[in-house]
């Protein structure tokens, strides 16, 4: 057996109904791993489980929004419950507002950015590591950004929430690597999603890509890719890391 096969590992990825998600989705299942979906859109959870079982790949879908803790623990039980243990969090579910000078930032915009991309990653990470340390460890990937690691104008809360994602890959490490748990942030750059899309025209991405060593956008695979990695034992001396996938967004 290859030591990036996921075979029989069960991979919770969170916001899998679309864009980077759903890319980590399918290529989990591709490697072997039994996919729990989960999302707050179900209907798009639905169908990457359609699209994996229909190749042949097992998955099962699962409603809920991160933001509510005691739907997250209900949901992580279910998951045990129907496949067998937790192996693998692809924590991943996010969002981007608007882009405002942070003086003209109201409360709930702030809001909303830290409730999905920090607090909702924080009870899925919890929950996981619950099931985890019980169960002789698993690895955690947590989505972070580019902008994890850097500012970018018109964005701080966004850019706070990323920052802080990494904070929280660092911690939870330090506190769970004697329980078998490894726990890595990683780092994309601009990756052609439905997120993305919404907030660049065509002409502007090419505009900023032009400016990036490799000189385009990302694709949803590329960073699934990484995720694939870490999710696997082919990864298993690396902990408490931040890893971009940027087409060298950091480098400039
Ligand atoms: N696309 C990029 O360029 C880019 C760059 C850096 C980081 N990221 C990060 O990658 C992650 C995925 O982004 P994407 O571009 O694929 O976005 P996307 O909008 O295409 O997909 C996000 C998914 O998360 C789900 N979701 C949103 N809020 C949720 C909630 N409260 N509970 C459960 N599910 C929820 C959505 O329904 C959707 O299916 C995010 O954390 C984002 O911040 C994206």
């Amino acid at each position: 057996m290859r030591s990036d096969d996921l075979r029989d590992k069960v991979a919770v990825v969170t916001g899998a109904g679309s864009g980077i998600g759903l890319a980590c989705a399918l290529l989990l299942a591709r490697r072997g791993a039994v996919v729990a979906a989960l999302d707050v859109d179900v209907d798009a959870a639905e169908r990457v489980c359609s699209a994996i079982t229909d190749g042949g790949g097992r998955a099962r879908p699962y409603e809920v929004d991160v933001t509510d803790a005691a739907a997250v623990d209900a949901t992580f039980r279910v998951v045990v419950d129907d496949l067998g243990g937790v192996h693998v969090l692809v924590n991943n579910a996010g969002l981007a507002l608007p882009m405002v000078p942070l003086a003209d930032l109201d409360d709930d915009g702030w809001r909303r950015v830290m409730s999905v991309n920090l607090d909702g990653l924080f009870f899925c990470l919890r929950a996981a590591l619950r099931i985890m340390r019980s169960s002789g460890g698993g690895s955690v990937i947590n989505m972070s950004s580019v902008l994890g690691a850097v500012g970018r104008h018109h964005s701080a809360a966004y850019v706070a929430s990323k920052h802080a994602v990494v904070g929280l890959t660092r911690g939870a490490a330090i506190d769970h690597g004697t329980d078998g748990i490894r726990v890595n942030a990683v780092g994309p750059g601009f990756i052609r999603t439905p997120l993305l899309e919404s907030r660049h025209t065509e002409q502007g991405l090419e505009e900023l890509a032009s400016g990036w060593p490799l000189r385009r956008v990302g694709r949803p695979q590329e960073v699934a890719e990484m995720v694939a990695w870490l999710a696997s034992d082919a990864s298993s001396y690396v902990t408490g890391a931040y890893l971009p996938v940027d087409g060298g967004y950091l480098a400039v």
